[in-house]
């Protein structure tokens, strides 16, 4: 695997490389991470992953400065798993200059996560599209743990005309059902044991239960709920009871921890 950091050498790499499939990533891998890989494979010979804590999408009160940094542990992994590349740029390589053109993704980015993280979309699509501008991929895999993420994701390369395909990656979940997250990792014992009853919600409100039911089990369990949400799957737009193809989304904070989970029925 080659590792490189500044945009000359990724653009070398690549161009002796071939076409290649594209996980971007905050680091800090995981099994989900690792799935994500294993679809790529199958969108081209070689798999280019990125590493880069974006602050652009992280509010001043948020966990960038301790987001979990595992750099070594990471190469270690994408080693194992095959990748040919590993882009890691230092901050300077991705923003050189204040960020002052933005992606702006339509109203639908204000909803559900964007109510809670003001801006958070605006700097992921601004980061997925300069990342895009610099690997060149032929595909790049998204995981549905992140589905509005996936769906921004989607739509921006669609209206673009960006030529690149959009590959979903099913969530991987821990054996108690809770969601493979690089934050899982701030959880304490305690809370790491209440933490799988996200998920169990979110199927209860698929077999039926009304979401305002499942965000009171969270708050009265000791979660402070953010929203739990039944939306259609193709443009996240509210859904109506007894349509086909919803997906049910939710966060919640858990102590300091803030978990966000999604499940399609
Ligand atoms: O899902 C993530 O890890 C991030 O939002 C992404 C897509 C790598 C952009 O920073």
């Amino acid at each position: 695997m080659r590792t490189v950091s500044d945009l000359a050498d990724l653009r070398r790499a690549v161009a002796e490389i071939g076409p290649v499939a594209f996980v971007p990533t905050m680091g800090n891998l995981h099994e989900g991470h690792l799935s994500l890989v294993r679809l790529a494979r199958r969108e081209a010979r070689a798999v280019a992953v990125s590493i880069f804590v974006n602050r652009l999408q992280f509010q001043p009160d948020e966990d960038f400065e301790r987001y979990p940094r595992s750099f070594e542990r990471d190469q270690r992994l994408l080693q194992a798993a095959g990748v040919e590349l590993l882009f890691a740029p230092d901050e300077h390589v991705l923003y050189p200059e204040p960020q002052t053109y933005l992606v702006r993704p339509p109203a639908m980015a204000n909803e559900l996560e964007g109510k809670f993280r003001p801006g958070f979309f605006d700097g992921v699509a601004t980061v997925v599209l300069k990342l895009f501008n610099c690997v060149q991929p032929r595909a790049a895999v998204f995981g549905k743990k992140d589905y509005q993420q996936l769906m921004i994701v989607r739509g921006m390369v669609r209206q673009l005309h960006i030529p690149l395909s959009i590959v979903a990656g099913e969530t991987v979940r821990e054996p108690d059902g809770l969601a493979m997250s690089s934050r899982n990792g701030y959880l304490s014992a305690a809370e790491r044991t209440e933490a799988p009853r996200l998920y169990r919600v979110l199927q209860k409100v698929c077999e039926g239960m009304a979401p305002a039911e499942g965000m009171h089990e969270l708050a009265s369990s000791g979660w402070q709920p953010d929203y739990l949400d039944v939306r259609r799957r193709s443009d996240l737009a509210p859904a109506h009871a007894g349509e086909a193809e919803r997906v049910v989304l939710g966060a919640a904070r858990l102590g300091a921890t803030r978990l966000i989970d999604s499940v399609e029925f």
